[in-house]
């Protein structure tokens, strides 16, 4: 059932509630024979799952032969076409994601064994690379750690809409959140971007969320009722709920998902065991099943 936007009236709202909250089918890690070539049941299994859950998890038969390329193969079959490319990328825009010589990338938290906060990716992108999918998939799990915890923005929303409606309006405006300007050495490297948290995408018509949880080069809209939504969302990510996933993937294990909320935790390699995630991302959403490609 299509997410219907904060102009849906109450009577819609629970309607769609009810649908969300009771799935007919769990979460289930999908097996994948042949990673080349996938069945029908394995598409729809991870299909009808990502339909209701925004995340489907799966595992390769022989993951010591598994590569990028096969990455961008197995996303292409489920349909997910249009990968977002990235300064760390390869040609398949496929990043590696290990620890990497802070000389090289700085600082930046996604190459160190650094915990990461809650948040979408591409939350800072401009709205025509907004990303709606991204997958990931565990070449070599770390010696201790690297778990990561996932939630649906749709069960987000609907806490949040429970607790408040109008904390969802204030979710929804168009300045909630600012990543100001980057300029390096006089040169702008990316503009000002303003974004809503939750916003209904107008290309799929299902719901969008924009997060994160980093502390700097971020400005928040400081009105109360704001400052109260995103009070009662940190809560949310930093409880037990039943509603967030906790996952830690094996080589050869992976998910694929409608960019839900994730984090990751701090992690150590050993000598023989050096943490390497292929992260994709994609403008696309995973399409419902049946597909027709
Ligand atoms: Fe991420």
């Amino acid at each position: 059932m299509k997410f219907l936007g904060n102009n849906s009236s109450r009577r819609e709202y629970l309607a769609w509630r009810e649908w969300k909250l009771n799935p007919p089918i769990p979460l289930k890690k999908v097996r994948l024979k042949n990673h080349d070539t996938l069945e029908d049941n394995e598409k729809q299994s991870i299909l009808s799952q990502a339909g209701w859950h925004n995340v489907a998890a799966f595992s390769v038969c022989n993951p010591a032969k598994f590569s990028t390329n096969d990455l961008k193969i197995l996303a292409q079959q489920l349909g997910l076409q249009m990968p977002d490319s990235n300064l760390y990328a390869n040609e398949d825009a496929i990043s590696e994601i290990k620890v990497v010589d802070k000389s090289r990338r700085g600082e930046y938290i996604p190459y160190t064994d650094k915990a990461m906060g809650w948040h979408t990716d591409g939350y800072y992108n401009s709205k025509d690379k907004t990303i709606r999918a991204f997958i990931l998939y565990c070449q070599q799990d770390a010696a201790t750690g690297g778990a990561n915890q996932l939630l649906d923005p749709e069960l987000a929303y609907i806490h949040i809409y429970d607790n408040n409606p109008s904390y969802i309006n204030a979710l929804m405006q168009p300045d909630t959140l600012t990543i100001p300007a980057t300029i390096e050495n006089d040169r702008l490297v990316r503009p000002e971007q303003k974004s809503p948290v939750f916003s209904t995408d107008p290309y799929t018509g299902m719901l969008h969320m924009r997060y994160t949880q980093r502390k700097t080069h971020i400005e928040w809209k400081a009105d109360k009722l704001t400052q109260k939504a995103l009070s009662l969302l940190r809560d949310l990510l930093d409880s037990n709920s039943d509603s967030i996933l906790n996952i830690r993937l094996n080589p050869g294990e992976g998910l694929v998902c409608n960019n839900v909320l994730h984090n990751r935790s701090v992690f150590s390699n050993s000598e023989k065991q050096k943490r390497l995630i292929f992260r994709v991302r994609y403008y696309d959403r995973l399409p419902t099943w049946p597909i027709d490609i």
